[in-house]
């Protein structure tokens, strides 16, 4: 079995960003610009923006974090939202999900601009995804293919099963496996599918993003597929200082020994999601999406 080191990659790709950085900045370019809203105080969200405002200053990208309380009005919200898209200085920017339940996320989703819609989330980007025009592909499903090229993993004409429907993962991922880049024959499968344990066994990538810790058994996997685990389930641990320790989708004991190839988590699919974000923002940047 080889584990697929999203770190490493990660690190790599982070490098190749912040030496274009350099190159716009020398040519006399504007420093890209990312922003995050974030609504309360949520220890995840926390916790993910704190991360993407450090990989900005890694890679020499300038960065905005707007900050509001767990009562803001949808109202607030969305005016801030119309004046970030027409801020000519931001490159892209995110509204840290999820949001309070007195606001809706679809209406904020679809407030963004979608030229500065970084995550790939509003409805325009999603529809040029689907049909192959240049588009910003959310972050997590933009990490595994690019983990996927860079590990040369062969994809034209497997098998490819996703486990998981949701609209940031498991949707826009089965779409970009079967693009004509990828070639992959895609299986959608989901908590209503019929002989679950089989479907998956007929994977020759496997790509698990159920959401339910360590879902994903040895006798699920068949010997020497490639499995991707896009699990990130936080549970309690007393080993670790912040109390708590994150959980893959995948019984890494049982399914390690099956595969050809495995990502961790974490290692994985983690880091290369939070570079995806990086490099939406160049290219938004740079004006290679919408031309
Ligand atoms: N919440 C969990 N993942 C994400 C993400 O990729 N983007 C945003 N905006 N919120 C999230």
């Amino acid at each position: 079995m080889n584990l697929i080191d999203g770190k490493k990659i990660a690190t790599e790709i982070k490098k190749e960003i912040a030496a274009e950085v350099a190159v716009i900045i020398k040519n006399g370019g504007k420093q890209p610009h990312l922003a995050a809203i974030l609504v309360g105080h949520d220890g995840g969200s926390e916790t993910y923006v704190a991360f993407k405002i450090k990989d900005c200053e890694e890679v020499g990208f300038k960065s905005s974090l707007i900050r509001y309380e767990d009562d803001v009005t949808e109202e607030e919200l969305l005016t801030k939202v119309h004046e970030l898209n027409v801020d000519d200085d931001l490159d892209g920017f995110i509204v840290q999900l999820p949001l309070p339940k007195h606001i809706s996320e679809q209406k904020v989703i679809e407030a963004i601009n979608p030229k500065k819609d970084v995550d790939g989330f509003h409805p325009e980007n999603v529809g040029r995804m689907v049909i192959g025009l240049p588009s910003f592909v959310s972050a997590t499903p933009f990490g595994i293919i690019e983990l996927l090229k860079r590990y040369n993993i062969e994809t034209s004409g497997k098998n490819c099963v996703v486990l998981g429907r949701s609209n940031i993962v498991g949707r826009p991922m089965s779409v970009l496996m079967s693009q004509k880049a990828v070639n992959a024959t895609v299986t959608v499968a989901h908590s209503r599918t019929k002989n679950l344990e089989e479907v998956c066994r007929n994977a020759d990538i496997l790509i698990a993003a159920i959401g339910v810790p360590e879902f994903v058994k040895g006798n699920m996997v068949k010997e020497g597929a490639v499995v991707i685990d896009v699990g990130t389930t936080r549970v309690k641990s007393d080993k670790t200082k912040s109390g708590w320790k994150l959980k893959g989708d995948v019984l890494f004991e049982e399914v390690g020994n099956k595969c050809s190839y495995i990502s961790p988590v974490p290692g994985g699919v983690g880091p290369m999601t939070r570079v995806s974000l990086l490099l939406n923002t160049l290219l938004s940047a740079k004006k290679e999406i919408y031309i």
